[in-house]
């Protein structure tokens, strides 16, 4: 039998390195709550000793499970690592000896090229043997690698909003390869996790729109390996909203396009996918995607607007970062990975009004 099957019949044991911290919370909240999965370890090095609900006290009542060190980390089935960049590269041998499967949520495993992760993370590659060994964890592009991995790598936020609101039209075709294509993506505060920096004191995060990567930001590297468009680029902008992640894109199109070819267009990449939703009504309110309504969700609302004059295309993607740009997909991922129904545990539509 497929080993991938054998969990099938009895409860995946998981553990989660790096728990306290908004995606760790975030990956506990769907855990706890999942119909085939038992939680068995969650670590923090400074909290060793406090129940979970300390961290997460939207969780208080849901586990009476207290935090471990990583020295304490004992085998199971399947292993999350929630940790700051660098830590999960550093020790992945050590992960890979407790756990036959892994999905790391961070970015050190996203890039499969040792040299492009150098030139975008600035140096080498502490493990660098494993990097091929990492499938890339979006199911939208992904599905059938993600049923038979063993190591995951969780998606950036930034990059999942751009890759989900160009995919459509980048397998189609349909966009001039010869004008830049730019992603401005506007995101929420608990992009930056959960310890507090200068940035994110009250006085100074509260109210802004500030540029925080016009040029430069490491996920442009995601977006152009899973597109396969090199003159995509993006610049990001905190604004004020605590989850949330919204990219609007600008391409120009090949050739005129009618609504209803980007009807077809849309449909046939995200018809058939549980947690992509068009969203493209031509009255009301929410009739452009809007990461507001997605709080707590796993789904990613994608549309467009076509400006018949110039053929400026924009594309839109909101998510919430802590789901679908990290804690959710990598649920999607195990799900798959263990042979779950690959919507398992992730049925929340979010709230409205929020
Ligand atoms: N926030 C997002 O929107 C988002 C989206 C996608 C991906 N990610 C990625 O997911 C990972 C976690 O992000 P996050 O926002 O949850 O960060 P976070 O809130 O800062 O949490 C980091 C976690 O790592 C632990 N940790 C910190 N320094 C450590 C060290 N030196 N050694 C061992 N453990 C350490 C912390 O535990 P202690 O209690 O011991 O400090 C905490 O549990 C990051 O790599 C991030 O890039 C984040």
């Amino acid at each position: 039998m497929n080993s991938q099957l054998s969990t099938l019949n009895s409860q995946l044991k998981v553990s989660i390195v790096g728990g306290s911290g908004y995606v760790g919370g975030e990956l506990l909240r769907l855990l706890l709550a999942h119909p085939n999965v038992e939680v068995r370890q969650v670590t923090s090095e400074r909290r060793a000793g406090q129940y979970i609900y300390s961290t997460h006290p939207n969780l208080r009542g849901a586990t009476d499970l207290q935090y471990t060190t990583q020295e304490t980390l004992e085998p199971c089935d399947l292993l999350f690592l929630a940790l700051p960049h660098g830590s999960a590269a550093k020790n992945i041998e050590r992960f890979a000896a407790l756990a036959p499967r892994i999905v790391d949520c961070s970015a050190d495993f996203r890039l499969s090229d040792p040299d492009e992760y150098a030139r975008w993370y600035g140096g080498p590659h502490p493990n660098p043997e494993f990097l091929s060994q990492f499938v890339y964890g979006l199911p939208e592009i992904n599905r059938e690698q993600l049923r038979e991995a063993r190591f995951v790598s969780g998606v950036g936020c930034n990059a999942t909003a751009t890759n989900l609101a160009l995919l459509a039209l980048a397998r189609a075709g349909v966009l001039d390869p010869s004008r830049d294509i730019i992603a401005e993506i506007k995101v929420g505060s608990s992009e930056g996790g959960a310890e507090a920096t200068d940035a994110s004191h009250h006085a100074e995060r509260s109210g802004v729109v500030r540029s925080f990567a016009p040029v430069g930001h490491r996920h442009t590297a995601e977006v152009r390996a899973v597109l396969g468009i090199e003159n995509v680029h993006l610049s990001i902008t905190s604004v004020e909203m605590v989850r949330g992640a919204l990219a609007t894109c600008h391409g120009f199109l090949r050739e005129p396009l009618a609504e209803r070819d980007l009807w077809k267009i849309f449909r046939g990449t995200y018809g058939n996918e549980p947690f992509v939703r068009i969203v493209h009504d031509r009255q009301g309110l929410h009739r452009h995607p809007e990461p507001k309504i997605l709080a707590g969700s796993n789904f990613a609302d994608v549309g467009w607007a076509l400006d018949d004059n110039t053929g400026r295309i924009v594309t839109f993607c909101a998510i919430d970062n802590l789901m679908k740009g990290a804690a959710g997909t990598a649920v999607q991922c195990m799900n798959l990975m263990c042979g779950f129904d690959e919507r398992t545990g992730l049925g929340f539509f979010g709230l409205h009004p929020a």
